[in-house]
């Protein structure tokens, strides 16, 4: 029997993709968002994608009375709560904002969840809540810190469920750290959508490739890396959304919580990203060097090692099909070839 599972942010980038993957493992996802940041047709594709209907709610994580009717009208067995701000420079510019959503937000979201009798929450944390180190690969025993306010909300999320799980047996979370997410589902229906410029990567490179942005910019070419340019690890969204999967079959299987990395373990530098987005496209992209951004590292990836321990988690989708995935969505937007 599959799981009756509350999606909030289920229609944004990541939410939209574990909720396929769900759909897919035999659950019964249902959508709740504000659509602030996620485009209006996402439930039609979605359900293009899945042969179905998907159940979707129009509500703000924030508010109580919304929360307390959506979890009556459903039996829900468990929460993926992906709903938050993301962006580091705005978080810079609009802390109380950040605080008031993501930390807020997660308050009022365990408080309905505790009264309605649900206890499994699967989290969206980020590999923003380790230390800048020169130790790599990063485990999950590396130091924590935070260099921004979103960075100290995710933060504050993961310390405040930790006291919560050591308050009351019955919860179990499932933190997830995600390194660098990228990529699209291979249908080309849903995908990364940022408005504006991209605050990431691989969604910028996307957007030269179609011409709406003239090149770009590669902020230092002196790192001490392989080929002197940042290096990540960047994670193919669908096999982020099939560790949700495992992570919220594991938490309900055991009741016991976990904290793990999702990624490659293998880093991928700008360089490498933007002529694999070439041979995606079929043709040379763009770019002009810039100096280095202060506070980007060189170079960061994760030991995805516990997560194959504890999950039986592993990546298997490389940077080219990251690179073809997203060109398939992109040419869906627009219509090139
Ligand atoms: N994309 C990344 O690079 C990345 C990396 C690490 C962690 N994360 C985390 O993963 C989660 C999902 O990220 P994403 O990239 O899919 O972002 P996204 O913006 O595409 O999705 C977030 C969704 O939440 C919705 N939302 C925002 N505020 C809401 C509120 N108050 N109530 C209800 N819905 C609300 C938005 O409309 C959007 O659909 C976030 O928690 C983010 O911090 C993302």
């Amino acid at each position: 029997m599959g799981l009756r599972v509350l999606l909030t942010g289920g229609a944004g980038y990541i939410g939209s993709h574990t909720c396929v993957a769900l759909a897919e493992a035999g659950h019964d996802p249902v959508i709740l968002d504000t659509f602030e940041n996620a485009r209006a047709d996402v439930p039609d594709r979605l359900a293009r994608i899945i042969g179905r209907p998907v159940a979707v709610e129009r509500a703000d994580v924030r508010d109580p009375a919304a929360l307390a009717r959506v979890f009556a009208a459903h039996r829900f067995d468990a929460v993926v709560h992906f709903a938050a701000k993301k962006a580091v420079g705005e978080s810079v510019r609009e802390p109380l904002d950040y605080a008031a959503v993501n930390v807020g937000g997660l308050i009022t979201l365990l408080q309905t969840a505790k009264a309605a009798g649900v206890f499994r929450v699967v989290f969206s944390s980020s590999a923003v809540v380790y230390a800048e180190s020169e130790v790599m690969p990063l485990t999950e025993a590396a130091p924590t810190g935070f260099a921004s306010p979103y960075a100290w909300s995710k933060l504050a999320c993961e310390q405040l469920m930790t006291q919560v799980a050591a308050s009351d047996p019955r919860w179990a979370f499932g933190v997830l750290r995600y390194f660098n997410p990228a990529g699209a589902h291979p249908s080309g229906l849903i995908g990364e959508d940022p408005q504006g410029i991209p605050n990431n990567l691989m969604p910028y490179i996307a957007k030269v490739a179609t011409g709406e942005l003239p090149e770009l910019r590669v902020f230092g070419g002196d790192y001490p890396t392989p080929d002197g340019t940042g290096v990540r690890d960047y994670i193919h969204v669908m096999d982020l959304a099939e560790g949700h999967v495992k992570s919220l079959e594991a938490i309900m299987g055991t009741g016991a919580g976990h904290t793990l990395n999702l990624g490659t373990g293998q880093g991928y530098s700008v360089f490498d990203m933007l002529g694999s987005y070439a041979r995606a496209c079929g043709r040379n992209l763009p770019h002009v060097m810039a100096p280095r951004r202060p506070g980007d590292l060189a170079a960061y990836w994760s030991d995805p090692g516990r997560a194959g321990e504890v999950l039986g988690f592993r990546a298997t989708r490389g940077l080219d099909e990251m690179c073809a995935s997203s060109w398939a969505w992109m040419r869906s937007q627009t219509g090139q070839g």
